[in-house]
């Protein structure tokens, strides 16, 4: 038998199956308690349901604005929360291609990806890829994506293929992340529609607010008349460097406007976060015990206990 209280605050007794990554990641960070227990290990009724409620969370991860840190939160908070024994997949929404190599696959020899979900009308299933983490899968963007933006124009209902795709994928993941490109495009407007909620990454810097209006001018269009289950969109500062006077003015301000909408964990600068990527790992497989997976560790803690 194992009791463990919970990172939702009450406490469950059972059998467990631990994780050694996710028992390594709970002792660094003491009140990441839910990562240790196994969601078949739940003792009652009452631990099902808050199971259930999350079941198939879809997260659009966006802002037009390039480099500000979309692809680096969508990997490593997906990581994190699958270390943490839910089941996540990553969608890789951007040609570039990054999530996908962030996680060690190679677009340039991957199979099946989103391209042939949105445009091919395969099952969504097959275009699934595993990632060195059991709970983390993904679908992949392969190069072919870069042509879908225009083989969707003439198509019916364009803005609704990625939700429908992934309509079936909803209740196997506990949370669905989707990598935007850097643009408000065919393939944002996509992830607008098929989420439930957008988490926008914003810069610690000088420009970071001048695109934030025009993203969330986009995010109201879409919640009015593609996806008016669209929940309001949170906030993650990243980047953020303490010493730093213009990040401190940033972070002032934007949580001065947007209130609780903005995660009280800040990602900070971090070189093991850039450095990860050319190993194709996430943050947590790499450096375990840097800042920046700490953030990102904080961060998934942080939004499970929003829900
Ligand atoms: N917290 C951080 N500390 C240090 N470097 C970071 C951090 N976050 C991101 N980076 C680096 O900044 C660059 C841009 O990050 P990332 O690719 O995540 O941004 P993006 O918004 O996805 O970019 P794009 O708009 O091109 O898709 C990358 O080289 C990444 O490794
Ligand atoms: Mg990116």
């Amino acid at each position: 038998m194992f009791h463990v209280k919970r990172g939702f605050g009450f406490s469950i007794s059972g059998v467990c199956v631990i994780n050694p990554l996710a028992m390594f990641a709970s002792l660094l960070l003491p009140g990441l308690g839910f990562v240790i227990l196994s969601t078949q290990h739940f003792s009652n009724q009452a631990d099902k349901a808050v199971f259930v409620h999350f079941m198939g969370h879809v997260i659009s991860i966006s802002n037009q604005k390039g480099g500000v840190g979309k692809t680096t939160t969508a990997v490593n908070l997906s990581a994190s929360i699958a270390a943490g024994e839910k089941d996540c997949l990553l969608i890789d929404c951007d040609p570039q291609g990054n999530a996908t190599t962030g996680l060690g696959v190679d677009p340039t020899t991957l199979k099946q990806g989103l391209y042939d979900i949105l445009i091919g009308d395969m099952p969504s299933e097959a275009a699934i890829t595993e990632t060195l983490l059991p709970r983390l899968h993904l679908i992949g963007a392969t190069r072919n994506l870069i042509g879908a933006e225009v083989e969707m124009v003439s198509m019916e209902r364009k803005e609704f293929r990625l939700r429908n795709a992934i309509a079936a994928l909803r209740q196997r993941y506990d949370y669905i992340f989707l990598d935007c490109p850097p643009s408000l495009g065919f393939l944002t407007v996509n992830a607008l529609t098929a989420a439930e909620s957008v988490l926008v990454p914003l810069q610690c810097e000088y420009y970071a607010l001048e695109g934030l209006s025009q993203l969330l001018t986009t995010v109201k269009a879409a919640k009015r008349g593609l996806n008016p289950a669209l929940r309001l969109t949170d906030i993650v500062l990243t980047m953020y460097d303490s010493r730093n006077n213009l990040s401190r003015q940033v972070e002032d301000e934007v949580r001065a406007h947007f209130k609780e909408r903005v995660f009280k964990t800040v990602i900070p600068r971090n070189v093991r976060l850039s450095e990860a990527p050319s190993f194709g790992k996430p943050i947590i497989l790499y450096d375990i015990g840097s800042k920046g997976a700490q953030s990102y560790l904080a961060l998934a803690r942080e939004l499970i206990g929003r829900e």
